[in-house]
């Protein structure tokens, strides 16, 4: 079939975009150490998979507080800032436009993370249910352990935080990543904060869907104000379960947040559907009125084969959709759809950790 969509350029907030198939966020934990700085073999492995409309880089932590999992990369160190101009400057040498995905966990942490050994920080003192947190324990082992009890950020901290996403932002922007996107999803922090049930808070970011969503909202603003709303993109989970959220009232914030998105002129918004992680497929109803509260760009990631992007895209749906675990081992994902080439199948074992294999050994088409 064709896929003609895809491979339609796209203007977003201004930057010109080669296609529509784009490189989703992907945790693959391997930044340099100590310091989890990106280095070499995470250029390359970005330069490989340029040929994507827009790569947007793993989770990256705003600071030590915002680490769930060891070997992440972050962007508050200057040796980090470093690491991430090679990936960058690399990535835009190869012809590949790049955003960095802004990332603080709240309490999917643990206290082998944090400063002293404190405990994580969260909208409220309430641990996530069957979630984790990823550590070398003190003998050296690697270890997921159980995510812990979080200590509920004091209202007067919260500015604090708001002010490490700024600073992530401003040296984002030295860097010229082409775009920043606020994660807000998956159970992370901001998403702790929309959630019904993480957040039990009596103060100005807690109970109504308003106060729920303060927080995620002065995040963008305060990030737009480093680099401007045409390259602020913001990712939400709508129906995600992972991490413990809760499905309840989560399609209506998304559509109260994408209206405000859209007030903000915002550069797009990236859906993470249910898919590995668990949740209530969105319906395509929901889907479509999405569409009609955000008219910046909106991408759609989870599961989608290229036949059913297209038609997402074909239906003006959606502008664009993300594809992870092809990209993982497709580096030429894009080339490959446009030649209805076969794709090589990801290999699971090598998600996490490790170095070359199942990382940036996986052939390009013949
Ligand atoms: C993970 O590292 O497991 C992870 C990170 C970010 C996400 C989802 C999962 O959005």
């Amino acid at each position: 079939m064709s896929i003609k969509h895809l491979l339609e350029t796209i203007t977003v907030g201004g930057t010109v975009l080669k296609n529509r198939i784009f490189m989703a966020p992907l945790t693959r934990s391997r930044a340099s150490q100590p310091g989890d700085v990106p280095a070499a073999l995470n250029c390359l492995y970005y330069t490989q998979r340029a040929g994507a409309g827009l790569i947007i880089t793993e989770a990256t932590q705003i600071s030590r507080q915002g680490q769930g999992y060891a070997w992440t990369p972050g962007i508050y160190t200057d040796a980090q800032q470093a690491g991430w101009q090679q990936v960058v400057d690399s990535v835009h040498t190869a012809g590949g436009k790049i955003a960095l995905q802004l990332w603080h966990v709240g309490r999917i942490s643990h206290s082998l993370h944090q400063e002293n050994g404190a405990a994580p920080v969260a909208p409220s003192a309430i641990a996530a249910k069957n979630s984790y947190s990823f550590v070398v324990l003190p003998d050296g082992k690697p270890s997921n352990e159980p995510a812990e009890l979080p200590r509920a950020l004091e209202t007067a901290e919260l500015p604090g935080i708001v002010a490490d996403y700024a600073a992530a932002a401003c040296r984002a922007k030295a860097v010229g990543f082409d775009f920043v996107e606020v994660h807000s999803a998956n159970g992370y922090l901001l998403n702790q904060f929309l959630d019904i049930n993480a957040n039990q808070r009596t103060d100005a970011y807690g109970g109504s869907m308003e106060n729920r969503a303060r927080l995620t909202l002065e995040v963008v603003d305060a990030v737009v104000a480093e680099l401007g709303s045409q390259k602020v993109g913001v990712r939400l989970s709508p129906n995600g379960v992972f991490n413990d959220m809760t499905p309840e009232a989560s399609t209506e914030m998304a559509l109260y947040l994408a209206a405000e998105f859209q007030k903000r002129g915002l550069a797009y918004l990236h859906i993470a559907e249910p898919d590995w992680a668990g949740g209530l497929a969105l319906t395509q109803d929901f889907r479509k009125a999405l569409r009609a509260s955000f008219k910046g760009t909106l991408v759609f990631c989870g599961g989608y084969t290229a036949e059913k992007a297209e038609a997402l895209l074909a239906d003006g749906i959606a502008d664009a959709v993300a594809f992870g675990r092809p990209y993982i081992a497709n580096p030429d994902l894009a080339e490959r759809f446009a030649k209805a080439a076969p794709l090589n199948t990801p290999d699971a074992n090598t998600f996490y950790g490790g170095a070359e294999k199942g990382y940036t050994d996986y052939p390009f088409m013949a």
